[in-house]
């Protein structure tokens, strides 16, 4: 038994704020976010606006593409740093929305690796008969842990939601994944406010040592993506389209340069979304498989690493 994707859907909000719009906000311009990173504008949620809120449009649109209905779905996992609530999950409440009552459903934490991590414990429960249909969803409103005065973080994130539907099938599907974590260096990106005293404790907002990300995400995606590839006796050059979370463009460029894939092989979305995190590779997938680039038959290659530190790698057969 194998595991496809056979729906994807994604939902970003109506706010759009430009790197002018951050210009106003912060000493900061234009050039130097786009050289950077390569974001030229990101989404915001609402005020009161959810993680659960994106994550459900974005699901019904990953449901609608599949052709199944809600009564089919037997797991829900959402990937998130960003949850509604300190519990019940947003995967609950999501389920909720949707008005899925069968199957299990929850959340999986693992930053910007979060939906890499979610996919592939789908694949698992899958695989093991436990599910026939999951839904598997990254959502994120990181707006919220931005320090809007801290230019070396709030220019790069913005909000926004993707989805899969992930089904039981004889072929795959799913060919391998690979997830990794190292939590000595979890002091490179952290949020590290908690609750306590009925009152978040710390520092809630993001804090990065951004080359140290830089350099560590280059070399753990490269080592992550070799790792897929010779599981299958695969090259960099069998890859049809590399899926890449969407931290930063110059990331992306290093690992297909790694791989020695050309740059039209990649789906780049982050000059209109930011980093989203757990949202930023089903956001970038939907884009592809939307307007026709990821089609029956490809190989597609998805990584990302993330606050923990976590990094993983997922290769499959669209
Ligand atoms: N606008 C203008 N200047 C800025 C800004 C800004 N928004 N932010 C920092 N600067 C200044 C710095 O203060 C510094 O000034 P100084 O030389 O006078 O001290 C100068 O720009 C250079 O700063 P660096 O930090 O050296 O800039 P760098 O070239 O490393 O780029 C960046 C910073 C974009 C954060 C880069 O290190 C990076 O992309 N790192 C990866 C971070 C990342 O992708 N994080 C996402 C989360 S983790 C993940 O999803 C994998």
């Amino acid at each position: 038994m194998y595991s496809k994707i056979i729906g994807t859907g994604s939902y970003l909000p109506g706010k759009v704020l430009t790197n002018y719009d951050l210009e106003k906000i912060v000493d900061t311009s234009h050039d130097w976010i786009f050289t950077r990173s390569g974001i030229v504008e990101r989404h915001i949620a609402a005020e009161g606006e959810l993680a659960s809120d994106l994550a459900e449009q974005a699901s019904r649109r990953a449901i609608e593409a599949a052709g199944i209905s809600v009564e089919d779905i037997d797991l829900v996992i959402v990937a998130t740093t960003t949850p509604d609530q300190i519990f019940p999950s947003t995967a609950c409440i999501l389920q909720d929305k949707l008005g899925i009552k069968q199957g299990a459903a929850f959340d999986v934490q693992a930053v910007c690796s979060g939906f890499v991590y979610a996919l592939n414990t789908a694949d698992l429960f899958i695989r093991g008969g436990q599910a026939r249909n999951a839904l598997v969803v990254g959502t994120e409103v990181l707006s919220r842990l931005l320090n809007w005065e801290d230019r070396t973080t709030c220019v790069l994130f913005g909000d926004g939601a993707g989805a899969v539907v992930l089904q039981a099938s004889e072929t795959p599907g799913i060919l391998s994944a690979k997830l990794h974590a190292d939590g000595h260096h979890r002091g490179m990106l952290q949020a590290t406010g908690h609750i306590g005293k009925g009152a978040v404790q710390g520092d809630p907002f993001i804090k990065m040592d951004g080359q140290a990300v830089f350099k560590f995400a280059v070399k753990v995606l490269s080592e992550v993506v070799e790792e897929v590839l010779a599981e299958n006796q695969l090259q960099g050059s069998d890859i049809d389209w590399l899926v890449p979370h969407q931290a930063n463009i110059r990331i992306m460029e290093a690992t297909a340069k790694k791989l020695g894939l050309s740059m039209d092989n990649v789906v780049v979305t982050v000059a209109h979304h930011g980093n989203t995190s757990a949202a930023s590779i089903p956001l970038a997938l939907d884009t592809a498989v939307r307007d026709g680039r990821i089609r029956p038959g490809q190989h597609v290659l998805l990584e990302a690493v993330g606050g923990g530190f976590t990094w993983g790698a997922i290769l499959l057969r669209w």
